[in-house]
């Protein structure tokens, strides 16, 4: 069951990599820019194809690993040419393999999955080692879960010792915004803590470097903690004055974003400690309390 990949970047190299790591065969790559293909190729010690026709010939499934906005193209050109029986895949957060459409009918019979490792993966040639970390999310076009079946896909990853979770079609892109929210959103919020101490007198450099190691405790505890557990601060605490200096000293949308922020460490604080009274807390929040 070869492996094949339209598309030479981030995602198509990494995979590559990790699938021939775990003895899963892979065929080649075909890309836009034939030295990427190259290049990948290289890099997994796989073929370089020039022409898609090529690639089908010899791989039983074929990852789609373009930017997302060139899926759909490369599908038409995949129905252009003979794609009978093939397991095609693409690695988008947002779309479907409701993009696969046709995918079914007679003359392909072909299977169509959208599959997401996540991960940011920000290096060609580096991204691979973080796979056998990284969970895959994986949809087929079944909507309920009985119908998501195990099959050579599923095998696959497991057999790579991943952790595989199965979504709706109609659920990508509320999963997507979701893994936005835990790593990009998150250099946003690093930005805003940031730009308030430099507004105390740190350099660029000196807030990053102490708010990274900051972070970093924060989120490692909650490798085995849910949320409410290790919250502290000062909505935890129920220190209402101190939360209105936060929110009388900040302005626009850092204010904002503490507010909105906080409205959501107010629920966890319910939850942490159902006996004490937040109702104060939540009015000097206004309605922005989230549960
Ligand atoms: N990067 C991430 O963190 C991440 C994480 C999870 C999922 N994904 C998904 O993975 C997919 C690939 O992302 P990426 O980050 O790997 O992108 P990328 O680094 O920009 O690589 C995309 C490659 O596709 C090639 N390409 C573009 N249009 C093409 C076409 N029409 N036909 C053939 N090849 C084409 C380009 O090749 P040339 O060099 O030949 O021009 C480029 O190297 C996307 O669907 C993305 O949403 C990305």
């Amino acid at each position: 069951m070869a492996v094949g990949f339209i598309g030479a970047g981030k995602v198509g190299f990494s995979l590559g990599r990790y699938f021939t790591g775990h003895s899963i065969r892979v065929s080649g790559y075909y890309s836009r820019n034939p030295k990427s293909a190259h290049e990948a190729a290289d890099f997994t010690g796989t073929g370089f194809y020039a022409t898609i026709d090529d690639l089908i010939r010899d791989s039983k499934v074929i990852f789609i690993t373009t930017p997302d906005d060139a899926i759909g193209q490369v599908w038409g050109q995949l129905k252009a040419a003979n794609i009978y029986d093939r397991i095609v895949c693409h690695c988008s957060g947002v779309l479907s393999s409701e993009i696969f459409s046709e995918s079914s009918a007679p003359r392909y019979r072909c299977r169509g999955y959208s599959i997401h490792p996540l991960l940011a993966v920000s290096s060609r040639l580096d991204s691979y080692k973080e796979l056998s970390r990284t969970l895959f999310t994986i949809e087929n076009g079944a909507k309920e879960r009985a119908q998501r079946q195990a099959d050579e896909i599923d095998a696959m990853f497991r057999a790579c010792g991943n952790q595989v979770i199965y979504l709706r079609p109609q659920d990508k892109a509320r999963y997507h915004a979701a893994a936005v929210m835990a790593s990009n959103l998150v250099l946003g919020l690093a930005q805003t803590a940031a730009e308030e101490l430099q507004n105390c007198g740190f350099s660029r450099k000196e807030a990053l470097d102490a708010l990274v190691p900051f972070m970093q405790r924060n989120v490692a505890h909650l490798e085995n903690h849910m949320p409410e557990e290790v919250l502290t601060g000062p909505v935890e605490r129920g220190d209402v004055q101190t939360v209105c200096t936060h929110l009388e000293t900040l302005t626009a949308t850092n204010r904002e974003i503490y507010r909105l922020l906080s409205g959501k460490a107010l629920a966890l604080a319910r939850k942490k400690n159902p006996e004490r009274d937040y109702q104060v807390m939540g009015e000097k929040l206004k309605d922005k309390e989230d549960v």
